[in-house]
């Protein structure tokens, strides 16, 4: 450290620092910058008069002007919800079967059903609508309960095999492992089903699996394994599976049977979103 260099007269009063010589002046602070300093302060307790700003153990104080970020989202719902309110009363007037051509209802339930789709089917049918095991395709042109717009919306409205709904889709595939068929039984009707579309795995039991099939499954599944809409039996003749076509779980399939269960939507969704999400799945490609 360099000595203090020394006081010339009129200089600043300094606060006696010094580094490497250069010196701290003791100056006021300009007052243009005082006064912004005590403003900023008023403003500052105002402003939490005002506005919700202070923690408490129930939540913040509320502020005098009764401003908050949750009912300014309910205001914006509500705005939202009031402008496409007519569009939805049409909708929900209008016929099934005719919303699809309709210039304005057509596009509107389409990309409102997408929306809906995302939030509420995409956990279970996947987010292009693809599918998963026990969960179906809604793709392609396979339904197990039908794949017209009133069948399609029936299902959405009350769901399949819910506790939920009373007017649920419902039906029951028995669990032949249950002391029902003979293991010999099942294994021949495995490779039955196997042989419906494409090989079986032990063609030398194909036809007494053919004998098991026609007393116990053409019942649900049809004579030919082309499958039962009323019943969501599904068709076992074209290779499109729900849960999987390979003997190991057919077998499973069979010995203990399947119970897939979707929600009731009819609850849960206004009824304009119903049938937006209905029109949004005719149209993705297997509509009937
Ligand atoms: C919790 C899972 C789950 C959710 C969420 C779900 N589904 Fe499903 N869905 C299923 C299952 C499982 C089936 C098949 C049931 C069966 O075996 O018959 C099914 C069947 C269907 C079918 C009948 C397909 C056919 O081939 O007949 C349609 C249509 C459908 N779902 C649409 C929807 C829509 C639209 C939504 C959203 C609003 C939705 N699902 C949400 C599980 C779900
Ligand atoms: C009471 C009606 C009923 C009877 C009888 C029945 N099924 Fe089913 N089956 C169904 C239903 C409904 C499903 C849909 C699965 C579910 O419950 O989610 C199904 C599903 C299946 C599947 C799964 C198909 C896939 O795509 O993965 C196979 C395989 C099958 N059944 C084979 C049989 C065989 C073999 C028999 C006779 C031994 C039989 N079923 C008897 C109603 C029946």
């Amino acid at each position: 450290m360099s000595k203090p260099s020394k006081k010339i007269e009129g200089d600043p009063t300094t606060t006696g620092h010094s580094w490497d010589g250069i010196e701290e002046f003791n100056n006021p602070l300009p007052r243009w910058w005082l006064w912004t300093f005590y403003v900023c302060i008023i403003w500052g307790i105002g402003y939490t008069i005002a506005y919700p700003a202070w923690p408490g153990i129930k939540g913040a104080t509320e502020g005098m002007l009764g401003w908050s970020t949750r009912a300014n989202v309910a205001a914006d719902i509500q705005a939202a919800e009031d402008k496409l309110a007519p569009i939805n009363a049409k909708l929900e007037a209008a016929e099934l079967t005719q919303i699809a051509s309709d210039a304005e209802l057509g596009p509107y339930a389409t990309s409102a059903g997408a929306a809906v789709f995302k939030t509420w089917c995409a956990q279970c049918h996947g987010s292009g609508a693809a599918g998963a095991k026990g969960y179906p395709n809604l793709l392609d042109n396979d339904w197990l309960w039908g794949g017209d717009i009133e069948n399609i919306y029936l299902t959405i409205k009350h769901g399949i095999r819910n506790e939920e709904d009373d007017e649920a889709r419902y039906s029951e595939m028995p669990a032949f492992g249950d002391d029902y068929l003979e293991d010999e039984d099942i294994d021949a009707v495995v490779n039955y089903v196997m042989s419906l579309s494409g090989d079986a795995k032990d063609a030398s039991v194909v036809s007494a699996g053919a004998e098991v099939f026609a007393d116990e499954c053409a019942s649900c599944h049809a004579e030919d394994g082309t499958g039962d809409r009323e019943q969501g039996a599904p068709n076992l003749a074209d290779a499109i599976w729900l849960y999987g076509g390979d003997y190991d779980t057919i077998k499973e399939t069979v010995t203990y049977s399947r119970y897939g269960v979707m929600p009731s939507w009819g609850n849960r969704l206004s009824e304009a979103q119903v049938r937006a999400v209905a029109s949004y799945v005719h149209q993705l490609g297997g509509g009937e």
